[in-house]
């Protein structure tokens, strides 16, 4: 099993679109083992963003994402991280392919309304970063009828 750090952005909450977007990611069958809602500080987006720091984007970056509060979220799942990048679509709006959640809710090409962690270095610190206090650990009935168990469950 792997786990990614997803965070609904400012503009996903000021739009009503938390309970949709967040619903994407429990239906393809991702199992929810941390959840929050929280202002991210400034201190907390220099260390999440550290490596966009040279970007031309960056400050307005910092700017959008501590305007306002968001949702951290972490999901496991099996091949989580990528899952989650294929339900995101591609960085913009405009850009990204319709059914996905950037494709079918955004335009822009700053307020994107997700991130997701991508690569499992980046999870792995994204998820300290907003949930030091550890995960959620429980028995998801479910996983039973996500995945084979004689087959994938037994990997995973
Ligand atoms: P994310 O990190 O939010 O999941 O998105 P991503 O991997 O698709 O995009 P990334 O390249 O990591 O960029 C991080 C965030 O910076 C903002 N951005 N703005 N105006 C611009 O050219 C620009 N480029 C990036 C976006 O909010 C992007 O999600
Ligand atoms: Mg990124």
């Amino acid at each position: 099993m792997e786990r990614t750090l997803i965070l609904l952005k400012p503009d996903a909450l000021q739009r009503g679109l938390a309970g949709e977007i967040l619903a994407r990611f429990e239906k393809k069958g991702l199992k929810i083992v941390g959840l929050k809602l929280m202002k991210m500080s400034a201190e907390l987006a220099a260390k999440h963003y550290e490596a966009h720091k040279a970007r031309p984007f960056y400050p307005g970056l910092v700017k959008f994402m501590t305007s306002s509060p968001i949702v951290a979220i972490a999901l496991e799942g099996i091949g989580a991280i990528k899952i989650c990048r294929n339900l995101m679509g591609a960085t913009f709006g405009a850009d990204a392919a319709a059914g996905t959640i950037r494709g079918d809710f955004g335009v822009s090409r700053s307020f994107n309304l997700v991130h997701g962690s991508d690569g499992p270095e980046a999870a792995a610190r994204e998820l300290g970063l907003f949930f030091p206090e550890g995960l959620v650990d429980f028995e998801f009935g479910a996983y039973r009828w996500i995945y084979d168990p004689d087959e994938e469950l037994k990997k995973g």
